[in-house]
């Protein structure tokens, strides 16, 4: 029998189909031999499986499917699981040539659900919204229960403001949400404009910002006027991390992230974590999730970014890099051409 499995997993290593490395900005394929299609990547690990979310582009740009899922024990062997929020099954404005974006998904244990939260649009980009949407089960299908801008803010709105910010809010797009130890979750979002990322700790449901928001207790306006966007929070040895990227559609830029010993801020920036060759576009990608990597010692983490091809956004690929933080708390990304998880064991720096 041992010998069987043997022989099946040597087979599977030989035809190619198991993977044992990330090899990033390569054609990624999924158990079945087809692409990865799961941009914006989310990944949320659950009883022992990794779920990766993300935007389905199979017919190209915008929501013409949905947020899929695929799922995974090891994290370079990705099974696809299915559309786990349709395009259908968000409001019409929406769907087609509307905007579905950055789906990510964190599990409510009081609740006992999954919560997905995405970047909603129009097809002019001026309904800047939050979707939320709740599943019984990691892959779905998630049932979408509304959107909304989530704070109410007078930043000095703009005298023309075709995004009307002064009625419903401050505009929400690039996003993404972070579940702390103690239980509390906030979404992280680009507002005013992509002037300025705000983060809004999130209802005991985590379906709504906690109410009523009060700045500076609830919420938060940080990187002020900074035009970030691609927020990717972690948190290390008490500390709260945050990647972001300029904005500048789908071209890379540079990418630079911020310390906050308190999530609320105040958030010291840092600069650019990217070194060597091509540091200056994030090695031509741009950050949506850091991972903590799987049984590490504490300080490994797995950069998640996604290397978009305008032209062809279907075959857009992903970027994983690792990087460790040490005592000086520093954040440091390398490229790599291969690497597996066994890089964190040699005392990765
Ligand atoms: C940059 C954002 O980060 C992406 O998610 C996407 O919305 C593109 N802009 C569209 O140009």
């Amino acid at each position: 029998m041992r010998f069987a499995i043997f022989f099946l997993f040597l087979d599977l290593v030989l035809a190619g189909n198991l993977r044992m490395e990330f090899a990033p900005g390569e054609v990624w394929p999924d158990t079945e031999g087809r692409p990865i299609q799961a941009h914006s990547a989310g990944i949320l690990k659950h009883k022992g499986t990794w779920y990766w979310y993300g935007e389905d582009k199979t017919l190209g740009n915008f929501n013409r499917t949905g947020i899929s899922v695929y799922s995974s024990k090891d994290l370079y062997n990705w099974k696809r699981e299915a559309v786990a929020l349709k395009k259908e099954d968000v409001p019409e404005l929406f769907q087609d040539k509307g905007v579905c974006e950055r789906a990510k998904v964190l599990y409510n244990r009081r609740t006992k659900k999954f919560v997905m939260w995405m970047h909603l649009d129009a097809r002019n980009y001026a309904e800047a919204s939050a979707g939320v949407a709740v599943s019984d089960t990691p892959t779905g299908p998630f049932r979408f229960v509304g959107h909304r801008r989530p704070v109410q803010y007078d930043f000095g709105y703009p005298e023309i403001d075709r995004t009307d910010q002064r009625t419903k809010g401050g505009t929400f797009r690039d996003m993404n949400l972070f579940l702390d130890d103690d239980g509390r979750a906030y979404v992280f979002y680009a507002s005013e404009d992509n002037w300025t990322m705000y983060v809004v700790r999130l209802n005991a449901e985590f379906t709504g910002p906690e109410e009523p928001a009060v700045l500076g207790k609830t919420w938060a306006r940080i990187l002020v006027r900074q035009m970030r966007e691609a927020p990717a929070p972690f948190k290390h040895a008490g500390r709260y991390y945050l990647i972001t990227s300029g904005c500048t559609g789908w071209n890379p830029n540079r990418a630079g992230y911020a310390v906050a010993g308190s999530i609320l801020g105040p958030w010291e920036d840092k600069g650019d974590p990217s070194v060597g060759p091509e540091a200056g576009t994030t090695f031509r990608s741009q950050s949506t999730f850091v991972l903590a990597a799987p049984g590490k010692r504490k300080g490994s983490f797995i950069f998640l970014a996604d290397r978009w091809n305008p032209k062809q956004l279907a075959d857009s690929r992903y970027v994983w890099l690792p990087f460790y933080i040490g005592k000086d708390g520093r954040v440091e990304l390398k490229w790599r051409d291969r690497w597996d998880l066994s890089v964190f064991g040699k005392k990765l720096k």
